[in-house]
């Protein structure tokens, strides 16, 4: 059982604190973790200072404060580091825009002194140097900011006197929290998608964009006269997805992830494309920055931004037609604004506020651009629904893989309609870098409906009562001793008969994507196995009908509906079994593969560590606690207990065996395909008769080859006989 325990006054310290803070935040992502290690643009020492500097310039309340701006300008770029390169912010974008109109206020006092290198002065920052770089066709700036309603009044007033109109079309749309993205289409294929870099040129993630069904391959332009065109747009983890997103992370005992920004941008840099497609992304496309006619006097194209958002949904976009909203003049844009922040909540994905843009295009030309940002559009920040409160205590919980999370208890309030009492920090370097203790007043914010943060302690409060949290070095359950392997900032109880695993164990083998035991559920789990009526997974099979009956709310229906869902699992797929197992790092796509190469369970007992990692997917993370798993005696036996209950622990029939062209022909797909799913192309083989082999070796008659193939197109080439073909040719032979 995962019992809380309160804060005890003993402990150790991370021996690992800043390599820990990184892999926290981005655990999923090991190379931005490998690439912030070596490129150490920040020491831990620059992050402390450059945080303790942040909190005193976000005291100023007007620019006539500073004396130093250039200490305001690094400042703001190691901000921008944080949030563009590594996507690891520090600080809200509330705050961020406060002091970058701090600098600005101040660089108009004195216009003599701006550098050109002043983050006033561009957009972005430096880049990420793992994709090949592509050009922007207009370079992608960013958006003026507005935080009340007499700020948009003074732009309203800007734009009707550059404009010489008396009131304005304007069009308002909500302004996405994810990570933006630009997508160029030539002669209706799309040619490019490139992430924001430094504005002029950022990473060029077609392949990984391709991956998000909401991005069209190819769409129609030239139906409204348009040749080529670029257009822009921002991918989004939906909410649920981001909740899910999370579960798998925490259930393979990883660090969860901040928000869904995070997971956008980490997803669309991850090297693997096939993995994209497996984040559930989504893409909303909301500018035009540049378009080419095929003729000089094309009529057929819309004039107005909202017409260009019509026109991109009929095309098959997702953009904002349902979202967005035409008013005439600021009042109606303000009214709208309002009404649409009470339904923020309930979107399925997060927006940070809404833009609103002058409808006319010609109108838009006529009112041009700054170096920074548009001056036809206007950001509305919605304030960060923030609360505040104190942390009373800290409890430990333990989960299925052992690691201890703490959970800061809080002073119950409420935040956007919900009451927050308890909430998730993450670990102990967490917990170091917020510089938390107990008893402090804090700030917390609700990103979404999905998980509240502490985003600071008010540390100039503190009254000299507070005390340490000290993270325990014991397990809060079985009290066994935790340990943290180097490189990891998670500490974890390896003592597999703790009870709070266990029973974490057996939730999560019954839970849906494993064995999908209809009528158990978390709290049934939980109380059987306080109650003995279960011990550990075999004993479900075992589970005895007369110790069901008579407990409270599970009636005779109940029971009958527990023991069909009971009986039903054990005929479960082979990779559902895998997963259930709850091996650390094994997902179910992990699980879904190694399905494919055996055909009972127990020959992953035989394989090495090597030979595990022959295994498409399989890493040497993932190959050793595979290895670790099936080398434990009580592990076989708990399989061996399952099968005698009458578990298959084998393969269905595979399709291989169909007769077709490919009869006594085995394939091998490596790389990254272009046109087809590896798991299509592999039911294409078999559906012909063909065989799929995990490893390159003399039986492989073909190796099919995607962009970027590695070590199995090295290995093949250097053997005789096995046949390399492309993508292409591949789909000709079929
Ligand atoms: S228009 C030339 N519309 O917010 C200006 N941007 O904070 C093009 N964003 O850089 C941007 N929702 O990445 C526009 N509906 C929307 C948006 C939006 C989110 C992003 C975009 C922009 C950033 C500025």
């Amino acid at each position: 059982m995962a019992v809380p325990k309160l804060q005890k006054n003993s402990g150790k310290k991370s021996l690992f604190p800043q390599l820990c803070n990184f892999i926290y935040l981005i655990p999923s992502l090991p190379n931005q973790f490998i690439y912030t290690k070596q490129k150490k643009v920040y020491s831990i020492e620059d992050v402390k200072s450059y945080e303790q500097q942040t909190k005193e310039f976000l005291k100023y309340s007007s620019a006539t404060e500073i004396n130093d701006a250039e200490a305001l300008r690094n400042v703001l770029r190691f901000h921008e580091y944080r949030y563009y390169v590594i996507s690891e912010p520090l600080l809200t974008d509330y705050d961020y825009d406060m002091l970058y109109k701090l600098l600005q206020e101040w660089e108009k006092a004195h216009p003599e002194n701006i550098p050109a290198d002043s983050p006033t002065q561009r957009v972005g920052s430096s880049l990420n140097k793992d994709f090949p770089k592509r050009q922007h066709l207009v370079p992608m700036l960013s958006l003026d900011n507005s935080y009340n309603a007499d700020d948009l009044v003074e732009w309203d007033r800007r734009v009707r006197e550059s404009t010489g109109l008396d009131e304005i079309m304007y069009c308002a749309e909500p302004k996405f929290d994810g990570a933006s993205i630009s997508l160029q289409y030539e002669d209706d294929q799309l040619v490019a998608a490139t992430t924001r870099g430094d504005g002029e040129v950022g990473d060029d993630i077609t392949l990984n964009a391709k991956q998000i069904r909401s991005v069209p391959l190819s769409a129609s332009f030239s139906k409204y006269g348009i040749a080529q065109i670029e257009i822009r747009g921002e991918v989004m983890m939906n909410k649920q997805s981001f909740a899910s997103f999370n579960e798998g992370l925490a259930g393979e005992g990883l660090a969860t992830l901040a928000n869904p920004r995070n997971a956008a941008a980490g997803s669309l840099r991850m090297k693997d494309s096939r993995q994209v497609a497996r984040r559930n992304l989504e893409a909303f496309l909301y500018n035009v920055s540049f378009e080419r006619d095929k003729t000089a006097d094309n009529k057929q194209k819309p004039t107005t931004h909202s017409g260009m958002l019509q026109m991109l949904w009929q095309l098959g976009f997702k953009s904002p037609v349902k979202e967005m909203k035409v008013l005439k003049g600021i009042g109606e844009v303000i009214k709208f604004i309002g009404e649409y922040e009470e339904s923020r909540d309930s979107l399925a994905y997060e927006i940070d506020g809404m833009v609103i843009k002058v409808d006319s295009l010609e109108l838009q030309d006529k009112l041009g651009m700054t170096s920074h940002h548009p001056r036809w559009a206007m950001a509305y920040k919605y304030k960060a629904r923030q609360a505040e409160s104190v942390l009373i205590g800290v409890e430990y919980q333990v989960g299925r893989t052992g690691a201890v999370t703490p959970v800061a208890k809080i002073k119950p309030v409420q935040v956007s309609g919900v009451t927050v009492g308890s909430i998730s920090i993450h670990n102990e370097d967490y917990i170091k870098e917020k510089d938390l203790k107990l008893g402090d007043k804090i700030i917390i914010e609700r990103s979404g409906d999905v998980i509240p943060q502490i985003v600071r302690s008010v540390t100039e409060d503190r009254t000299g009562k507070e005390t340490e949290i000290i993270f325990p070095t014991t397990c809060p359950v079985c009290n066994d001793a935790l340990y943290k392997p180097e490189g990891e900032a998670v500490w974890r109880c390896v003592n597999i008969n703790c009870k709070a695993q266990v029973v974490e164990r057996i939730i999560h083998f019954v839970s849906k994507d494993a064995m999908d035991i209809k009528g158990f559920g978390e709290a049934n789990v939980r109380r059987f196995y306080e109650q003995e009526i279960i011990t550990d997974i075999p004993s479900i099979y075992h589970l005895q009908e007369d110790k069901l009956q008579g407990l409270e709310g599970f009636g005779q229906k109940s029971i009958e509906n527990l023991l069909v869902g009971i009986e039903a699992s054990k005929t479960q797929a082979l990779h559902r079994i895998i997963y259930a197992l709850g091996i650390r790092y094994v997902g179910e796509t992990t699980a879904k593969t190694l399905a494919q190469v055996i055909t009972t369970i127990f020959e992953l007992k035989d394989k090495t560590i090597e030979e595990l990692q022959v295994v498409d997917d399989v890493g040497v993370k993932v190959a050793a606690s595979l290895h670790e798993f099936f080398a434990n005696e009580d592990n076989i036996h708990m399989l061996e207990e399952l099968q005698n209950a009458g578990i298959v622990m084998e393969r269905a029939a595979s399709t291989g065996t169909a007769e077709g062209k490919f009869t006594g022909m085995t394939f091998l797909f490596t790389g990254t395909l272009a046109q087809l799913k590896r798991s299509e192309a592999e039911a294409d083989v078999e559906a012909h008769g063909g065989k799929i082999l995990s490893g390159v070796s003399s039986k492989l008659t073909y190796l099919i080859v995607g962009a970027d193939a590695g070590s199995k197109l090295e290995k093949a080439k250097k053997m005789t006989g096995i046949k390399i073909l492309s993508e292409e040719e591949f789909l000709k032979m079929i």
